[in-house]
C-alpha cells in the first residue's frame, strides 16, 4: 500500500509538471484529490490494514495528499506568472517608434492681433471693457455727442432693429457705460475690444461687420500729449522700434481735438512705397480728446476731467503687419490662410 501511494504521488507530480494550463491542473486536483480518487480509495481501504499498519499509512497518505496541493498550488503560481510575463512581452510598447503627431489648431489671425493689442495696453495700466452687439441708440450716438438727424450718423450708418436699438457702429458705447458706472469718479482707463456692424458693401477694404479696439483714459489733467506718448508706445510695439508717428487733424463728434495717427512706413522706412501709396506715413487710427459734452453726459465735470480716446480696426492692423490684400480672408474661414498664422 505504501509503494502504491507511493507511485500514485509520483505520477502525479509528473502529470502537474506536465500541465501548461490552468484547466489542466483543475482537472490533476480532481483526479488524484477528489471524493472518487485514488488517495481516498486507499484511505477507504484502511479498515484492512493492521492496527499498526494504520496510521502510518494514514500519515503517509495525508503527506502525499498535501504535497500534491502543494505542487498543484506552485504551478498554478508559476503559471500565472508565465502568463503575465507573456502578455507584458506581448504588450510592450517600443518607446523608439516614432509618434503620429497630433493635429493642433491655431488661433485665428485676428484672435492673435486682439490679443497682442490687449497685452500691451494692459502692460500700460488699461483693463479690458466689453458691452453688448446690440446697442441702443442713446449709447451708440447720443450720449457720443450725435443726436439723431445730426449730419456726422451718415459716417456711421448701421442695422436698425427699431428705430431706438441698432447693431452697434463701434466700441464706443462701451466707453460711455463704463463711464457712468464711474459716477463722475476718476480715473476710467480702459480699451474695449469686439465686433461691430455698419451698412457697408463688402469689397476688399470693407465689411458689414469687422472688429475694433477702442480705448480710453479720463482723468484729472489728461492731456494730448499723454495720448501721443501712448499712441508712440503702441506704433513702435505693434510695428517696430523705428516708428515714428504723427497726428493730424481731422473730426469725430465725440472728441475735441480730433486727431488721425499715422506711422512712418515700416516697408520703406518713410521714403515712399507702395505699402504707403508713396507718402511715407501709413494711417492707423483715429483719436482725440474726449468731448466736454460726452464728459458731462456720462457724468463726469469737464472742468476738473479731461481725456483721451482713440478706435482702431484689428483687421487693417493686421492687413498692414502680414501684408493681407483682403478683408474677407478673415471671414471666409479658409484653412490655407488661417494656417499661416500659427502661433510659435
Ligand atoms: N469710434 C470711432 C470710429 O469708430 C473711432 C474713434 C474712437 C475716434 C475714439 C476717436 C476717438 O470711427
Amino acid at each position: 500500500m505504501k509503494e502504491k501511494l507511493l507511485a500514485l504521488k509520483e505520477e502525479a507530480f509528473a502529470l502537474i509538471e506536465n500541465t501548461s494550463d490552468k484547466k489542466g491542473l483543475q482537472d490533476v486536483k480532481v483526479k488524484y484529490l477528489g471524493k472518487k480518487g485514488p488517495i481516498t480509495e486507499v484511505l477507504r481501504g484502511m479498515g484492512k490494514l493492521s492496527k499498526e499498519e494504520r496510521p502510518v499509512i494514514g500519515a503517509l497518505a495525508n503527506e502525499i495528499r498535501q504535497a500534491i496541493e502543494l505542487v498543484i498550488e506552485q504551478k498554478q503560481t508559476k503559471l500565472q506568472e508565465e502568463l503575465i510575463q507573456a502578455q507584458l512581452e506581448s504588450e510592450t510598447i517600443d518607446v523608439t517608434l516614432p509618434g503620429k503627431s497630433i493635429k493642433t489648431g491655431n488661433a485665428h489671425p485676428l484672435t492673435s492681433i486682439i490679443e497682442e493689442i490687449e497685452d500691451l495696453f494692459i502692460g500700460l495700466g488699461f483693463s479690458i471693457a466689453e458691452g453688448p452687439e446690440v446697442e441702443q441708440d442713446y449709447y451708440n450716438f447720443e450720449a457720443l455727442n450725435l443726436p439723431k438727424d445730426h449730419p456726422a450718423r451718415d459716417m456711421q450708418d448701421s442695422f436698425y432693429i427699431t428705430n431706438e436699438i441698432l447693431m452697434r457702429t463701434h466700441t464706443s458705447p462701451v466707453q460711455v457705460r463704463a463711464m457712468k458706472k464711474h459716477q463722475g469718479e476718476g480715473p476710467v482707463k480702459i480699451i474695449c475690444p469686439g465686433k461691430v456692424y455698419r451698412r457697408d458693401t463688402d469689397d476688399a477694404t470693407h465689411s458689414h461687420q469687422f472688429m475694433q479696439i477702442e480705448g480710453l483714459y479720463v482723468d484729472k489733467k489728461v492731456r494730448l500729449s499723454d495720448l501721443k506718448g501712448i499712441l508712440t508706445v503702441f506704433a513702435k510695439k505693434m510695428f517696430g522700434e523705428d516708428r515714428d508717428i504723427r497726428l493730424r487733424p481731422s473730426f469725430f463728434p465725440f472728441t475735441e481735438p480730433s486727431v488721425e495717427m499715422d506711422i512712418s512706413c515700416f516697408k520703406c522706412g518713410g521714403h515712399g512705397c507702395s505699402v504707403c501709396k508713396h507718402t511715407g506715413w501709413i494711417e492707423i487710427l483715429g483719436s482725440g480728446m474726449v468731448h466736454p459734452n460726452v464728459l458731462e453726459m456720462a457724468g463726469f465735470d469737464s472742468t476738473v476731467y479731461s481725456g483721451f480716446a482713440f478706435g482702431m480696426g484689428p483687421e487693417r492692423i493686421a492687413m498692414l503687419k502680414y501684408g493681407i490684400d483682403d478683408i474677407r480672408h478673415f471671414y471666409t474661414d479658409d484653412v490655407r490662410f488661417l494656417e499661416q498664422f500659427k502661433r510659435a
